[in-house]
Parts: structure tokens; C-alpha cells; sequence
């Protein structure tokens, strides 16, 4: 394929001044702003231009303490008293909220996380007010989620989010749990805490009772002050295999719930047989979207050998034609990795693949000179045993790999530590559900990728985690079921 570039997009930027960032934020404890007891602050940063967003509290012990007992007081004292009708209402404005505040939510959560504001825009905001209207939807109709049987809520969950999809991950975490009966006291990522103090303000606007939800920022100590705590009943994290390793141990021997949802070394497989332009779109979508920031993201790609020629072609011109830069641009494809110590991290698997053997192929495309980036790469020539194919990478690098028959495809795609998602392509429907119902990957897509439902249930195998969120399996880690 020939592409024209004789010309270029026009920029066409977002307005930052239509979203409002405070200097400093506090923690948000028993419904109201509290200055944390750690005197202690941090700053956020754009990854984009490496300036100062603001700067938000940094919790210690003692807060996340005053959290959680806030938390339990909620819940003795509102929510679980509460009718689950009246819950559902609540859930339900929250969603109506955060649809009026989608665009501000969307530019700060592109200022914040260095992804494009059309990702942001047209997905994380919308699938996160979506997630709290399915939710609020389950509140009042427990008994036909759990029939014949008696769900009753587990009390204080504690919740620690990722940097990927801050929002959206933070709905993922409180709809479900609210809509149970239970409360919360949510963590966010240090480098994006920005979305969840915003959603903070959306839950004040939305007249909670006092301790529902409380939201506390930090880093890691903050997270594992919260997992230690003797007053939290359940644990859910979303984070990498490393850390979920650690919480598991935590949590060893005591009576606190949870669930794991980690890493992902996702295999995407296209036969030979397959829409092949379809598929480069899909595989493109599949690991560069949110710069690959994605535990699901298609990082592994098994090209059966007759047309991996013309595959590997295929992406390097799509590769060509992807636009990196301002995130705040509506044309960016791809923007800003999250952080330094990411950034630091994709390299080193860049400098590991090419040790290994592998020949890199990196976009031409021209980056900004302040901010963290990195090119849409990609490897050949890669083996099965090579660390890039084994690890996750979390940036927009792709492996790339061929294979001859099912039977090897399988094997390879199974040969993996995790098993989170998957995708294949295909022309033929039996092949589809003879080769998915073969692989270990808790969602597999095929003939698409990155798809996602409030509805439709996610999580994995092995060490990509336990536990399931979405859908009606989401409500299950929630719940304690007696009778
Ligand atoms: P991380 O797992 O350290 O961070 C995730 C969350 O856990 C953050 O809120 C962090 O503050 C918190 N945390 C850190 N240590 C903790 C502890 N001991 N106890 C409780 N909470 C703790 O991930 P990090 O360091 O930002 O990224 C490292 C790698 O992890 C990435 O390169 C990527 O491969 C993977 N990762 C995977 C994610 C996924 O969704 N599968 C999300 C984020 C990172
Ligand atoms: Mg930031």
C-alpha cells in the first residue's frame, strides 16, 4: 500500500480551559474534604509536557485508617439499612453526573494520563457512567442475580486502582460494590489521581451518605496500608502480577475477600483464512490503543506462516500512518506514555528484544521534545522462549511470531504465565469455537478486539488473577451467600 503524505491533519485541539483542576486536593473521608494527617502532598503530573497538574494528598496509616472506620460507619449506619431501591437511586445519579461532566472528566483524564481525548472521550468516560447505570440497574434485584439464595453484603471493601483507565477503573471497582450494599474506600494510581478526586466531588454532588465512598490518595504504602487493615472485609486490585502477589500474601490466613485482576500477555492469532485487512485493523487497535497501557492488549500476534509476509507489510504501513503526540489533539492516535518510570521500562524491553535477536521496526513518526513517548514498535523474528514474548511490556510493542498448524498455535498461545484475554481471526465460525474453547484466556474476541460491555464479564487465569468484574459475575465478589 501506498499512503499519501504529501499532507497533514490540521490540529485540532481540545480546550483545557473547559476543565478545572485545583491547586492541591485533600482526601476525601466521610463525605467531606479532610487535609490528611500525614501533612504530606505529592504532585501529579501531565506526561505529556512533564508539567505540574496539581498536587494531591499522600495518605498514611493513620488516614487510611480514619478511611475505613468512615467506611464502616457508612455502613452501619446508612447503607446497609438503606432499601436496595433507594441504593439504586444513588448509583443512578452518579452515572447522570458523570455523563453531564464527561467532557471536563475527559480532558482532565487526558491531562493527567497522557492518553489521546478521543480514547478518553469516546471510551473511558462513557463505559465508566455505563458501568454505574448497569449496576445501579442489579441494586434492587439481588434475589434474580442470586435465586434461591440469600446475598448479603460483605461490609468495607477496599479498592487500589491502576494508571490505564483511572476512571473507568474506579467504576469498575465502586458500582458493583455499591449496588451489593457494601462500602468503600477506593485508592487511585499515583500518577492519574485526578479522575477519582473529580469522581469524589460527583459523589458529594450526589448527596451520598456521609462514608459510602472515600476516596484516599498515595502510593504503594497507601495500598498496603489499606490491604493490612483489620477493619476491611474484602480486597479487589487491579495492578501488576508482582504487586497481586504481594496483597495475596497479605490477606493469607485472615477473613478478608478477593479478587485479582493483573497482568496479561494477550496472544492474537490470525489464520490464514482471514479478512486480512480487517485483522491488521484489529491487531493494530489491539496493541496501540491507550499506548498499550492495557492488561488485555493484544502483545503477542501468531501469524500463520503462508501470509505473514503480507501481514507484517500491512502493519508497518498502518504503523506509518498513526499520529502520536498531544493527547488533547482529537486527531492523536497515540499519546503520552504514563510516566518516566514506564517510559524507563518500555525501553528496557526494547534494548531486551533487539539482545535477543529480534529485529525491531519503530514508525518514522516524529516526537515532541518535552514528555514521555515512544514510538509504535514492533518485533520479528521473535522465539516463543524470548523474554518479549513471555513478559509484559505494557507500552506499544508488539511481538510478532508465525506458526503452521492449530495444534502449534495453540500450544504457543497456552505457553504463557497469564491468561487474560485472547483474539482470533478467522473466515469460519466452526474454527472460531474449535480453537477458543481449546485456549486458557479469560475473554477472547474474535474477529475484533478491546471490546467491552458493562454486561459482559472480564478477568483471568493463572497469573493474570482471580475473580471476574462486569456483567453478573462482578456482582459475586461482593457478596457473601448464605443459605
Ligand atoms: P503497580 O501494581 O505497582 O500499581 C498498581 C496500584 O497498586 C497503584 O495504585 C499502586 O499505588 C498500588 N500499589 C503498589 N504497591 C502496592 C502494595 N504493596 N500494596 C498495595 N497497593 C500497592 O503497577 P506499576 O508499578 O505502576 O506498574 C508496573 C507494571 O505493572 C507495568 O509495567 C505493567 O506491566 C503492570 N501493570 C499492569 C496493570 C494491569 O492492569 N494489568 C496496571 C498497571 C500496571
Ligand atoms: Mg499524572
Amino acid at each position: 500500500m501506498n499512503f499519501d503524505t504529501s499532507w497533514s491533519y490540521a490540529p485540532a485541539p481540545e480546550n483545557k480551559t473547559a476543565a478545572t483542576i485545583n491547586s492541591q486536593y485533600d482526601l476525601f473521608i466521610g463525605g467531606q474534604w479532610q487535609k490528611p494527617l500525614s501533612k504530606k502532598y505529592f504532585d501529579t503530573l501531565n506526561p505529556a509536557t512533564e508539567e505540574k497538574l496539581s498536587e494531591v494528598a499522600e495518605a498514611n496509616e493513620a488516614d487510611v485508617d480514619k478511611a475505613i472506620k468512615a467506611a464502616r460507619n457508612g455502613y452501619e449506619k446508612w447503607w446497609k439499612r438503606m432499601p436496595a431501591r433507594e441504593r439504586g437511586k444513588y448509583i443512578f445519579r452518579i452515572a447522570r453526573i458523570i455523563q453531564e461532566q464527561a467532557r471536563e472528566l475527559a480532558i482532565i483524564e487526558s491531562l493527567d494520563g497522557g492518553k489521546p481525548i478521543r480514547e478518553s472521550r469516546d471510551f473511558d468516560v462513557p463505559a465508566a457512567a455505563n458501568h454505574f447505570f448497569y449496576y445501579a440497574g442489579w441494586a434492587d434485584k439481588l434475589e434474580y442475580a442470586f435465586p434461591n439464595r440469600q446475598a448479603s453484603p460483605l461490609g468495607v471493601a477496599g479498592q487500589i486502582i491502576p494508571w490505564n483507565f483511572p476512571l473507568l477503573m474506579a467504576a469498575w471497582k465502586i458500582a458493583p460494590a455499591l449496588a451489593t450494599g457494601n462500602t468503600v474506600v477506593l485508592k487511585p494510581a499515583e500518577t492519574t489521581p485526578l479522575t477519582a478526586l473529580k469522581l469524589a466531588g460527583i459523589i458529594q454532588e450526589a448527596d451520598l451518605p456521609p462514608g459510602v465512598v472515600n476516596i484516599i490518595t498515595g502510593a504503594g504504602a497507601t495500598g498496603a496500608a489499606i490491604v493490612k487493615h483489620p477493619g476491611v472485609n474484602k480486597i479487589a486490585f487491579t495492578g501488576s502480577t508482582e504487586v497481586g502477589k504481594i496483597i495475596q500474601r497479605s490477606v493469607a490466613g485472615t477473613n478478608k475477600k478477593l479478587t485479582l485482576e493483573l497482568g496479561g500477555k494477550a496472544a492474537n492469532i490470525i489464520f490464514d483464512d482471514a479478512p486480512i485487512d480487517q485483522a491488521v485493523e484489529g491487531v493494530i487497535n489491539g496493541i496501540y490503543f491507550n499506548q498499550g497501557h492495557v492488561c488485555c492488549a493484544g502483545s503477542r500476534l501468531y501469524i500463520q506462516e503462508s501470509i505473514a509476509d503480507e501481514v507484517i507489510r500491512k502493519l508497518k504501513d498502518r504503523m506509518e500512518t498513526l499520529i502520536v503526540g498531544d493527547p488533547l489533539d482529537k486527531n492523536t492516535d497515540i499519546g503520552a506514555i504514563n510516566s518516566k518510570q514506564q517510559l524507563e521500562t518500555i525501553n528496557e524491553y526494547l534494548k531486551i528484544g533487539r539482545k535477543e535477536g529480534a529485529e525491531m521496526y519503530e514508525s518514522s513518526c516524529r516526537l515532541p521534545r518535552k514528555g514521555f513517548w515512544c514510538r509504535p514498535t514492533l518485533f520479528t523474528n521473535v522465539a516463543q522462549s524470548s523474554r518479549i514474548a513471555q513478559e509484559e511490556i505494557f507500552g506499544p510493542v508488539l511481538s510478532v511470531l508465525t506458526f503452521r498448524t492449530d495444534d502449534e498455535v495453540i500450544e504457543k498461545a497456552n505457553n504463557s504465565p497469564y491468561g487474560l484475554s485472547a483474539g482470533v481471526w478467522t473466515d469460519k465460525g466452526s474454527k472460531i469455537f474449535n480453537i477458543t474453547k481449546r485456549m486458557r484466556a479469560g475473554v477472547i474476541w474474535a474477529n475484533t478486539f478491546n471490546k467491552f460491555d458493562p454486561s459482559s464479564p472480564f478477568g483471568g487465569y493463572k497469573e493474570s488473577g482471580f475473580g471476574r468484574e462486569g456483567g453478573l459475575h462482578g456482582l459475586r465478589g461482593y457478596v457473601e451467600i448464605k443459605v
